[in-house]
């Protein structure tokens, strides 16, 4: 998809003040921002119009707070986090619409960036309030959404703005929507999907579109066990969604249907008990797990075998781990099946996207998060992409 308008469309913006929707939603552990990617993401876009002479105004949501004032949820908590990542000043501006916020926007000249408060703290943003939306549209002449990863919810400052003011992707939208596009819009072919995580629950609608999407779906993770529970495999004591196996069957043969080659995991490391390298831990095949055993990880010739089909891929995305990566050695599969993977997109080979949830924790941990094409820190927005659902935030940026 390229027919949004992008920010090189958005002329002459000197002296002009320009709302830029950025995702400051960010980790916080005892007052302090733990990772500020989502800023680093986005400041070209915020220096760009700054150094191009607008008066740049952040808007942003900041936690849940229900359309009321938290102190522990206000934008001025992240306001230090990110004046450093910018490396200037930034004035607060405790409002978003109004005569505190008009006063304020009034004092700022042309080159200054304001960040205006938690926008989460009016009703009006969720329910995406028309009116709301026009009193913080008033004091601007125009709107950058730069936050893809707030893009799935239809907010006043994700969505109802870009009805009202000219609107435009950022930078770091424009960058994500390129990259998805590539991915899963008109992808080279063939395609792999590699879809991971605890829960088939979670992911229903994902193994649902990915199936007339995709030439190969790899599943691993815990959701792997509830599709091998449906083939009549006995997974023990590992997590599985026993109730959803019905659901994996219909999953399964809407796959061969489409032509999609399903991978389910025909080894496996498995332990008694979930801990760092546990005394019971061993490999085998999928039909001996005994009864008091749990499968923790992909096997090593079912990571080899799924290395072999990504080799004969153009085309990679990836949501999800594969095993228990976060306690050793359960990281073993998602370690090497992304090492390979980030070695054949290296050798240009591949296109790898990759995102959502604890997918780029699970790539960082791999040490491949830089060899990957394109790696999104969007969650839900990220997953709903993968849903195919249209996103509203992106929607009301086409032409
Ligand atoms: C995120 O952190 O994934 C986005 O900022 C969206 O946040 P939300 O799930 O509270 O809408």
């Amino acid at each position: 998809m390229s027919n949004f308008r992008k920010l090189d469309d958005l002329n002459d913006v000197a002296g002009k003040v320009v709302l830029v929707r950025v995702d400051l939603n960010l980790p916080m552990q005892d007052g302090h921002v733990t990772d500020t990617t989502r800023v680093k993401a986005s400041a070209p876009t915020i220096l760009e119009l700054a150094d191009k002479g607008a008066k740049v105004l952040l808007l942003a949501h900041f936690g849940r707070p229900k359309g009321q004032r938290h102190s522990t949820m206000s934008l001025s908590l992240v306001q230090g986090a990110v004046e450093e990542v910018l490396k200037r000043e930034i004035m607060f501006i405790p409002e978003v619409a109004g005569p505190v916020a008009a006063q304020a926007i009034g004092i700022l000249r042309d080159g200054d960036i304001g960040l205006m408060e938690n926008t989460r703290f009016w009703p009006g943003e969720e329910k995406n309030d028309p009116e709301f939306a026009a009193a913080i549209a008033a004091n601007a002449d125009a709107f950058v959404n730069d936050a893809f990863s707030a893009a799935h919810r239809a907010h006043a400052t994700t969505e109802g703005l870009a009805r009202i003011l000219p609107a435009y992707a950022g930078r770091a939208m424009q960058s994500e929507l390129e990259a998805l596009d590539k991915a899963l819009g008109a992808p080279e072919k063939p395609v792999a999907a590699v879809v991971g995580g605890a829960k088939v629950s979670t992911k229903l609608a994902v193994l649902k579109h990915l199936v007339g999407q995709v030439d190969h779906l790899i599943i691993g993770g815990g959701m792997a066990n509830t599709f091998l529970a449906a083939r009549g495999v006995d997974v023990g004591k590992s997590l599985c969604e026993h109730d959803l196996t019905g659901t994996a069957e219909d999953i399964l043969d809407a796959a061969d249907k489409a032509g999609c080659t399903v991978h389910l995991p025909y080894d496996v490391a498995v332990a008694k008990e979930f801990a760092a390298n546990p005394p019971s831990l061993r490999i085998c095949n999928v039909h001996e797990v005994a009864v008091d055993e749990m499968i923790l990880d992909v096997g090593p010739q079912a990571v080899e075998a799924l290395g072999d089909v990504l080799k004969t891929c153009r085309t990679l995305v990836w949501n999800g781990p594969m095993g228990a990566f976060e306690t050793e050695p359960f990281d073993a599969a998602t370690v090497a099946l992304a090492r390979t993977a980030a070695a054949l997109t290296k050798e240009g080979s591949l296109v790898s996207v990759a995102g959502g949830g604890d997918t780029v924790a699970a790539l960082n941990h791999a040490g491949v998060a830089d060899d990957f094409t394109y790696i999104s820190t969007a969650g839900g927005a990220f997953l709903e992409w993968m849903e195919g659902r249209e996103l509203p935030g992106v929607a009301a940026l086409t032409v």
